[in-house]
Parts: C-alpha cells; structure tokens; sequence
C-alpha cells in the first residue's frame, strides 16, 4: 500500500472543459492498490504462460507453421457448412432472436438438442438441457454446481488444460489421475479410484480427448462409471468433441451410466467448426434423482449470472442440427484422419519420436525421449529449438501434465502438415545422438 501511494503523483494539468481553456491543478487522493479477488488472483492459463514465455520468432528463411492451434477455423481450409450460414441468417432476419432469451436458453434451441443426443437407451427432455456461453461456459457451470469449501474434483493428465484453471480458481484441489499412452489413453482405473476420498465432488472425464485424440470403448467407458458408481460420486462428462472420430464409435457418458448422474458438456465449436460463435451446453443425466433436490435448481440460478448466451447463435441452433448434410461431417474427418495417418507414417523416420495414432478429435500426442538426442532436455527444449531452426510450433505437452510428450493439431492443410513434418524429421535427425 505503501508503495502505491508513493508511486501516486499529483494529476497533470487539464482543460477544465468550461470551454474557456482554463487550467486546473488538482492533488490527486493518495489510493491504496485496489485488491482483485481469489478467483481473479488464482485464474492461471498454462498454454498462455506457456506462450508467453517461449520465443516464437522461428527461423527467418522458413515460413512458421503452426500445430499449435485448437481452432480449426485459422488456416482457413475447413470452413463451416452452408447450413450454419443460413441458419444464422435465418434467426437474424425473423427478429426474433434479438431479446433476452430464458437464462438456460430458448425453449426451442432446448428442445432441438435434447431430441438431437437423445438415443435408445438415453432420453433427455427440454428441461434436461441448459445452453451457456461455449463448452468452457458449460464447464464452469458444470464445475461451479458442485462446488464446495474443501471440495476436490479429478481430472485427466494429460488434460484439457481449463479443468485445472476453472477449478483452482474456484478454490477447488484439482487432483490429477493418470492417462495410460501404452493403452491408447485408457485411464489408470486404479490411479483414479485411489484419487477419490470423502471431498470428491465430481470426477471430469474427456471423451474424446483433447490433447490425446483417444476414444473410449464401451467397455471403458463402464468401468470407468463403475468406480464412480462405488464412491456415489457424479461424473462431468465433457464432450465437445462428440462424435468428432474416425477410429471408433463415439459412445455418450451418460448412455452407459445407468447409476451415477451426469452433467455431460458439449457445443458446437468443434464439430461445426465455429468456435467464434460461442455455444455450448450441460445436458443433465439423472437416473438415480441425485440431482433433483439441488444440482437441477442450482444451474438454472447460475445462468443467471450471465442472463444467458448469446441469443442469435441459440436462435440458429434448431437448423444447424437439423439441415446440416452428413457430407460436411464425413468430410472433415476424412481431413483429421488421412493427416493423422501422414503424421503417424512420416514421423516413424524421426529418430526419438514416437507418435500415438489418435481415433477422434483434431489432435495427437507425440513421446518424446530425451536420451536420444545429444542436447534436448525435455518437451519445452524440444519444441522451442524446433521453432527457431524450423519455424514449427508444436505445444509442449507439460502444458497438459505430460511432459516429454508435444500435441499436434490436424486441422491444418495436409501439404503444410508435410512440410512440418519433414521438418520435424530433418531437426530429429541433426539432433539425434548417433
Ligand atoms: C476438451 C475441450 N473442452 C472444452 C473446450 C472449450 O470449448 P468452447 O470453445 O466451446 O468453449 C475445448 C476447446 O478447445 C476443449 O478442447
């Protein structure tokens, strides 16, 4: 405080703006540095640290390419469907998408998602849907629902890096249970159990997963519920790149979980390809009416801190789901899958790289060994010198918790991501310790 009000000077001089150009002296009032609050002060983004951190200037003779981005919009090679243009257009000529919408969403937007991830064995009515800002509005309301003093909640590692920045903001112990890269990215059943204790809120789960670009089987996905089963804890499924696979079939959380209730998150940023827009939503799964009471009522006062999401993006989410075609889903996981294939083929000539082929998503991992390189520390030292001598920026996976591994995102053209990649040999190679 001391230092603030030392630091503080007397104003400058101003026009009084009386219009007669009259000169005034004011002292300014000594203030004290005004405090920011907890969830203010502890709002960590480790990719931004990251960032910020690293020299991104690359080598001046080689044009940057970057892996690094979850936005498949940048390169501008996949753009979205005619039918999203026209269902915004649509929703913003009718004029009526321009007032407050419900705080949990339009009734019809509600109701269109609801019928759309609705299944056999899994039905979810308009009440059992809540639209918030983006998949990351859906998690904190999803997180925030649960929250609790003394509270924590398991996440994966390595792991979408907002889990931990939403909840160590809440005031939550984010305790990590480990992926297994040896079995596709199963996870350690026994590592997530031995996790759990009487302060677990809830246990996150990422299906599929960013950064690792796994699906789960069906058999996975039951075990994983079982463990929840056994300690009656609730599971945040997030699931914003729902059927986004090309390896296997996308199973829903919440279809298989027949005992344990489910706040499953998705949005349209990934699969439609319009991160921008800002839509996403908790879809509530209660078969054992743990979450009537209070979990139900609790979301619907939370979307009331932001009076709802954006109204003309809701407006047009009737259409998107409704008209559009197949082909334009099939088509870009044609993309994700045949650039996964390139980077899986190539990457065997990279001495000390090992990429893990991925089954959805718009990502995959690759491990890294340090002793095979005469000066490479780890994943940071990796990917930074990779920057400077080859204009290649992958993200280091200790971002993710999982050091000694890098991601690489797929959305990126396929004769750019050849070029990286045999960059990446080239740099493999001048550095491996022969
Ligand atoms: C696993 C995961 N969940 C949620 C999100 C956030 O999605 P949205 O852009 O809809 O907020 C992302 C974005 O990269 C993600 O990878």
């Amino acid at each position: 405080m001391e230092q603030a009000a030392k630091k503080a000077k007397s104003a400058p001089t101003k026009a009084n703006g009386n219009g007669h150009g009259e000169q005034q002296h004011q002292q300014q009032e000594l203030w004290p540095s005004v405090r920011a609050s907890f969830t203010a002060m502890n709002t960590v983004n480790p990719i931004r640290d990251l960032v910020d951190t690293m020299d991104i200037k690359g080598n001046p003779d080689k044009r940057m390419i970057a892996l690094s981005i979850g936005d498949p919009t940048v390169f501008g090679n996949l753009p979205k469907s005619p039918a999203s243009t026209n269902a915004v257009i649509t929703a913003l000529k009718s004029g009526k998408c321009d007032g407050y919408p419900h705080s949990a969403g339009y009734p019809a937007s509600r109701k269109a998602l609801a019928e759309y991830f609705s299944t056999d064995g899994l039905k979810y009515d308009l009440e059992d849907v809540v639209i918030a800002s983006g998949c990351s509005g859906a998690l904190d309301l999803a997180i925030e629902v649960f929250n609790r003093v003394g509270g924590n909640m398991l996440i994966p590692e390595p792991g979408f890096s907002l889990y931990k920045t939403l909840g160590i903001a809440k005031g939550l112990d984010m305790r990590a249970y480990q992926l297994l890269p040896d079995k596709s990215w199963e996870i350690d059943l026994a590592d997530m159990e031995a996790k759990i204790d009487e302060n677990t809120l809830a246990i996150i789960v990422n299906n599929p997963s960013n950064p690792c670009g796994s699906v789960y089987s069906e058999e996975h996905i039951k075990a994983l519920i079982e463990v929840a089963a056994r300690h009656k804890v609730p599971i945040i499924a997030d699931e914003v790149y729902a059927n986004m696979t090309f390896g296997r079939k996308f199973v829903p959380l919440a279809s298989l979980a027949h005992n344990v209730p489910v706040l499953s998150c998705g949005g349209l940023a990934k699969r439609f390809l319009v991160p921008g827009w800002r839509v996403g939503w908790v879809l509530i799964h209660d078969p054992v009416n743990a979450f009537t009471e209070n979990v139900r009522p609790g979301l619907l006062k939370l979307t009331q801190h932001i009076l709802g999401a954006n109204s003309l993006m809701q407006g047009a989410i009737p259409s998107m789901l409704k008209d559009t075609k197949p082909e334009f889903f099939s088509s870009v996981l044609s993309h994700l899958k045949e650039n996964a294939e390139l980077v899986c083929s190539m990457l065997e000539q990279a001495p000390g790289l090992t990429p893990i082929m991925p089954a959805g998503a718009m990502y995959l991992m690759v491990k890294l060994e340090p002793s095979m390189y005469k000066d490479i520390k780890d994943d940071r030292d990796f990917t930074q010198k990779l920057i400077t001598e080859q204009s290649v920026f992958c993200l280091p996976a200790s971002v993710f918790g999982s050091p000694n591994f890098f991601r690489i995102v797929t959305t990126i053209p396929k004769a750019q991501m050849m070029t990286a990649m045999e960059r990446i040999i080239e740099f493999a190679k001048a550095h491996a310790d022969q």
